[in-house]
């Protein structure tokens, strides 16, 4: 039988344990490098190893997974909602058309469910398998904070609102501003130098360019092609994507560079062979054209780290909106909540 000051010692005990559970509830709340190192130790490895097989076997399958991670973060935060499958769902919106790579994703969810049941959530993988297609493209490794629940909800609505190629400069700005990334996040993401810039890799359907070749109201202008678009690409992106042709044929983002890593977007946006609009007008912003230019600069010792700073944007998108704790779940299959 307990005393009144026994019980009293187990009150005091039991609230410094919840108070110790609290505080780590906070601590785990923070995403962490090699959040699965004792509950499932070959989670990265078997991410890598489906990554590596996939584009192996397709190497488009690269820029598909690294723009799916951009479109899961973006709405709901990173959370794995684009995966849920259910009538109508965060596929189907606008600005989610000819994002994939789902496939690969679940292939790696059911090779891990099998080695550790309800452990590595979707989330944490599209995550890892994004990190995993660039340095298969030959941009920077970098560590990926993992530790990510799986959201619950998938709606057509909440993905209404994505950055558009139609977007001004300034609606990009806010759209990144709005889920905590600066312009320099938003040069570094989507158009870039060296190793990096998401749009070095990666081809564009012609849905997205053909308002811009043919009915371009952007800038000002009135109809007729954007004029910030360099005469000979302008010629060659027409004969790609001629008027009232196929919308689903494909072109380079990064006109002949799509398939590497490297320097050439950048130089592409600065001389006016950005092949979509939301990249060219990053050269037409006083801000956002310097951003560029600390990239470009010949002299090294001005030259800003870009593969570094790729990296570390990559992570900071990576943090939007994180599910942790006791947030969201571990679904069992990607497609579908538990
Ligand atoms: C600034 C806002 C952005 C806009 C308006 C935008 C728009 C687009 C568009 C229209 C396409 C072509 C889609 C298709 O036809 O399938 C595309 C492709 C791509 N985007 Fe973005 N994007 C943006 C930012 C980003 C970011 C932040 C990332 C990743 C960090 C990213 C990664 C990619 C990749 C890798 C591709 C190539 C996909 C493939 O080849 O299948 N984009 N983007």
């Amino acid at each position: 039988m307990k005393t009144k000051a026994g019980k009293m010692f187990v009150e005091i005990i039991d609230s410094r344990i919840f108070l110790i559970l609290v505080l780590m509830g906070v601590s785990e709340a923070q995403l962490q490098v090699g959040f699965y190192s004792k509950t499932c130790p070959s989670a990265e490895s078997t991410i890598r190893t489906v990554v590596r097989r996939a584009v192996a076997a397709d190497a488009a399958a690269a820029a598909r997974l690294l723009r799916l991670q951009f479109h899961d973060c973006f709405v709901e935060g990173c959370d794995a909602s684009i995966l849920i499958k259910h009538e109508p769902d965060e596929r189907q919106a606008h600005g989610n058309q000819g994002v994939g790579g789902y496939e690969i994703i679940d292939e790696a969810k059911a090779e891990l469910e099998r080695a550790c049941p309800g452990v590595v959530s979707c989330a944490d993988i599209v995550a890892l398998a994004a990190r995993d297609a660039i340095v298969l493209t030959k941009g920077p490794p970098y560590e990926v904070p993992t530790g990510r629940r799986d959201g619950k909800v998938s709606s057509l609505e909440l993905a209404a609102n994505l950055p558009d190629v139609d977007d001004s400069i300034n609606v990009l700005k806010t759209k990144f501003a709005g889920k905590g990334l600066s312009d320099k996040d938003l040069v570094l993401l989507s158009a870039e130098y060296r190793f990096t810039g998401a749009h070095t890799i990666g081809t564009t359907a012609c849905f997205f360019i053909t308002s811009r070749l043919y009915n371009f109201s952007g800038g000002g202008g009135g109809g007729g092609a954007d004029p910030a678009l360099s005469p000979e690409l302008l010629r060659n992106l027409k004969a790609k994507c001629p008027f009232g042709g196929d919308v689903n044929v494909r072109v380079p983002l990064d006109w002949g560079s799509e398939s590497l890593f490297d320097d050439h977007i950048l130089r592409n946006v600065k001389t006016g062979f950005g092949v979509i609009a939301s990249d060219a007008v990053l050269i037409g912003d006083i801000g956002t054209r310097k951003i560029i230019n600390s990239y470009l600069t010949r002299v090294p010792t001005r030259r800003a780290n870009f593969p570094a700073d790729f990296a570390g944007a990559m992570v900071k998108m990576g943090s939007i909106g994180v599910k942790t704790g006791v947030e969201g779940e571990i679904r069992r299959v990607c497609s579908a909540t538990n």
